[in-house]
């Protein structure tokens, strides 16, 4: 966690937030920090300063984890946040082979693998040939397109998983970016191509096989750059905090599309812009069917389509539910976007964009 953005975008305690207090009152403070490094409080504690409070958040690889259940976090990511870092992998590879295909350990692996191919496969050298990774990355140049730039001030990357939609924000301007993600894993691997200019991880082969990729990073202005582990229906910011929130291929992963859509008038300045990008790849085991946006009841006046119902939210009087203060003001669909499974296997899916503003 950098000071700066700690002391820039002034976080508040989630728990007080959702109970009503003044950002005043419940902005995080540092009340120790265990180790720091190049500007970077690597270890430490954040505290709520509200006498009646008093929580503390962890920092840990220099991830703060500002979350609301953070017991109930912790005790669920335990062995991802414990995990091995200094591990040869020959090693690794016999722990995979033991823990078995859809272990935890299994799946941690596989998310890395996907996003890692795709976020920084194009900088490996090793990595030539089709399918070409970077899908992310077009979605967002287009995003940025279609937006006509973003205006001055902090930037959101909401679900930024490995980060390197973050890095590419950050050479849009000079502005903070803050990528934020509730993955564990995937945010420490950000965290170590942000302070240490390496990206490894497992690249899946086959099976339960993965070879191991070091690729040495580098990014113009990424001193604007930093990760936090954060819910993104429950994030931790006063009103108006951001200039530009960037979420690309979250609002089909959360358990509320709409809270999320919901957020972001409250998250934006005025005239500020949100780009977003969604598959609608929709799934119980994100989302209860009841908070899809379309995907079901095929017999009712939109035939079961996703995309009017996303309109409609983001338009005024379109929907009962539509979100008050935002507007569309462009939109593109089918953009290709590419999930590498493994050596054999990846899904192309289409994904439409959409480009909102505060009013
Ligand atoms: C489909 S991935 C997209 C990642 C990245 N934006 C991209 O397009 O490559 C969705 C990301 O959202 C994150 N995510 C899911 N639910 C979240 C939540 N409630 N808060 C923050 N991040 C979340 C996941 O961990 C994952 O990294």
């Amino acid at each position: 966690m950098r000071s700066g953005h700690l002391e820039a975008l002034g976080p508040v305690c989630p728990v007080c937030r959702a109970g009503g207090i003044d950002p005043e009152k419940s902005r995080l403070a540092p009340v120790s920090l265990f180790e720091e490094e190049d500007g970077h409080i690597v270890q430490g504690l954040l505290r709520c300063p509200n006498p009646a409070c008093q929580r503390e958040y962890p920092i840990l690889d220099g991830i703060p984890l500002l979350i609301a259940n953070l017991r109930g976090y912790v005790a669920g990511a335990i062995d991802q946040i414990g995990a091995r870092e200094d591990l040869d992998p020959e090693i690794e590879g016999l722990l995979g082979d033991c823990c078995g295909p859809g272990s935890s350990y299994d799946t941690t692996r596989q998310h890395l693998s996907t996003y890692a191919w795709d976020h920084y496969g194009d900088l490996d050298p090793a990595e030539m040939g089709e399918p070409r990774p970077g899908s992310v990355l077009r979605v967002l140049e287009r995003g940025l397109e279609l937006a006509g730039g973003l205006p001055e001030g902090p930037v959101l990357d909401l679900g930024c998983a490995v980060g390197r939609s973050s890095f590419a924000l950050a050479v849009q301007g000079d502005r903070l970016v803050l990528g934020v993600d509730l993955s564990f894993p995937m945010l420490r691997l950000a965290s170590e191509a942000l302070r240490r200019g390496r990206v490894r991880y497992p690249r899946r082969r086959v099976g339960i096989v993965y070879d191991r990729r070091e690729i040495p990073v580098s990014f113009s202005g990424s001193e604007a750059v930093d990760f936090w582990g954060c819910d993104a229906l429950d994030l931790p910011f006063p009103e108006g905090t951001f200039a530009a929130v960037v979420a690309l291929n979250v609002l089909d992963c959360v358990a509320s599309p709409h809270d999320l859509l919901a957020s972001l008038p409250r998250l934006l300045k005025p005239g500020g812009k949100a780009i977003l990008s969604t598959p609608y790849d929709w799934s119980p085991r994100a989302t209860p069917i009841e908070a899809w946006l379309g995907g079901h009841s095929q017999r009712g006046e939109t035939a079961g389509a996703s995309e009017p119902v996303l309109r409609a939210l983001l338009t005024p009087g379109a929907h009962p539910a539509a979100v008050a203060g935002l507007r569309i003001v462009a939109e593109e669909r089918d953009l290709p976007w590419r999930v590498r499974m493994h050596e054999r296997s990846s899904v192309e899916y289409r994904v439409d964009l959409v480009v909102v503003e505060r009013g």
